[in-house]
């Protein structure tokens, strides 16, 4: 559509709806039923990450929460770094059918660095945001039966040391306040005394504050749970206690775990916060949690993503966003930078070329000399032979003189000695 022809509809917009009364029963008024119906048919997916030490709780406590025994192993103490493992089961409460998938951080405060303790943990929500947008930015796209696996909630479960948070705690949950949704949970809190808890659980939440870290509060907006909300907010974090075991107490069956001295029940809210914890984690804020991952966290990695790529709302001179807009001047971009590389390249290789023909003149040049200096050298052993082999003939000749001279002294005496005997046999015969 062109320009023009949007500007003239926004000039024809009516701004103000008229007020009119119907005059019987229409039947709009069950679009929240339509809408109940609808969410009911397509089923919900939760999805909760927990991060803490080996062996704190966190399978027990999932099992308390849900009432059911996930399948889970046991994480050794020797992994070499936190390694996420997420675990997917559907559940269904009367006809609500829920897609629940666990994350357990494996090895989580094992390593001797723990420096980087957090990156996978970050790593891993980040990549199902990821996820998430690539569908949504899919030509064709089905958020509508997409598996969502982003993270909800984190659990966070403190140690009961009864102490501080260590120092791994705080960085960890810093790292992650803009990313998700974090509740705080001190584990075992049947390990820590009721005024030590007390102590321990105002301590946590000055640390969180002095720190700057945000966990989640429970919505205080609407009204029907803001009191309640408003009043769970005041026992954060949660002391749970976690127990699959059903002990007798009384003439009931109750979780809890038993000890010599007595029996702590998991869902007496006089021995720890689990019944809290479940309250405001599934029964009164999991949609909640499920929108605030959808507008707050998701939304902020949405736009820091489509920002790093060169998308923006408007320009500098406050000109709505346009897509086709951006779309140009990226690709523009993309191709004048493809060009300079080009360019740049191909200088690149002329320069290598010239280079190169350089380096072999040179070493044609220096060849040439060398031979040259062969030839030189070689010029001159060769008069240095022809020489030698003029003075070996001259010697030759020489000798070869000297011997023809000996050989012909040599016939002469020889010649001499031959002839006197005949003399003096002749004299003989004379006298
Ligand atoms: P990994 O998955 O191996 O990291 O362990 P985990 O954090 O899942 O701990 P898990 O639930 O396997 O519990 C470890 C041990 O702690 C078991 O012996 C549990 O019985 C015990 N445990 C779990 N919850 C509690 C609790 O609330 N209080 C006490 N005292 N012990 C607990
Ligand atoms: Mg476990």
């Amino acid at each position: 559509m062109a320009a023009t022809d949007l500007e003239r509809f926004s000039q024809n917009a009516d701004p103000e709806p008229r007020n009119l009364s119907l005059g019987g029963h229409v039947g709009f008024d069950s679009l929240p039923d339509q809408l109940v119906s609808k969410s009911v048919t397509q089923g919900f997916s939760f999805n909760i990450l927990c991060v803490g030490e080996t062996g704190i709780g966190k399978s027990t406590l999932m099992n308390t929460l849900f009432n059911t025994t996930f399948e889970t192993e046991e994480a050794s103490h020797h992994e070499e770094c936190v390694r996420l493992r997420p675990q997917t089961y559907d559940l269904q409460e009367s006809n609500v059918q829920l897609k629940l998938t666990i994350v357990d951080a494996v090895g989580f405060g094992d390593q001797i660095n723990k420096d980087e303790s957090y990156r996978p943990i970050v790593d891993y929500i980040d990549a199902q945001f990821e996820n998430y947008l690539q569908e949504e930015l899919k030509i064709r796209r089905s958020l509508f039966d997409y598996h969502d696996t982003r993270i909800h909630v984190c659990l966070y479960f403190i140690t009961p040391t009864g102490h501080s948070l260590k120092s791994l705690d705080l960085v960890t949950m810093k790292k992650l306040d803009s990313k998700v949704n974090i509740i705080p949970i001190i584990a075992k809190a049947d390990t820590i005394s009721k005024s030590e808890l007390h102590k321990f659980k105002i301590k946590i939440m000055g640390e969180l504050v002095s720190n700057g870290v945000q966990i989640y509060q429970f919505p205080t907006d609407d009204e029907a749970v803001a009191e309640i909300n408003a009043v769970m907010n005041a026992h954060l974090p949660f002391a749970v206690v976690g127990s699959t075991e059903e002990v007798k107490v009384g003439n009931k069956l109750v979780r809890a775990r038993q000890y010599p001295w007595g029996v702590v029940q998991v869902e007496n809210e006089n021995h720890c916060d689990f019944v809290k914890l479940r309250e405001m984690l599934i029964r009164v804020n999991m949609e909640d949690l499920r929108e605030q991952t959808h507008s707050r966290h998701y939304e902020l990695y949405r736009r820091c993503k489509l920002e790093e790529m060169g998308f923006q709302d408007s320009d500098g001179d406050s000109q709505p966003f346009s897509l086709q807009e951006t779309y140009e001047a990226k690709r523009k971009e993309f191709l004048s930078e493809l060009q300079r590389k080009e360019e740049e390249m191909r200088q690149m290789f002329v320069n290598k070329v010239k280079e190169t023909e350089l380096e072999l003149k040179e070493k044609e040049r220096e060849l040439h000399e060398k031979f040259e200096h062969l030839k030189r050298i070689h010029q001159e052993e060769k008069r240095k032979v022809e020489e030698k082999r003029r003075e070996l003939e001259e010697e030759t000749n020489a000798f070869n003189c000297r011997k023809a001279a000996m050989e012909a002294l040599q016939s002469q005496a020889l010649h001499a000695t031959s002839q006197q005997p005949l003399r003096k046999d002749k004299d003989k015969k004379k006298s």
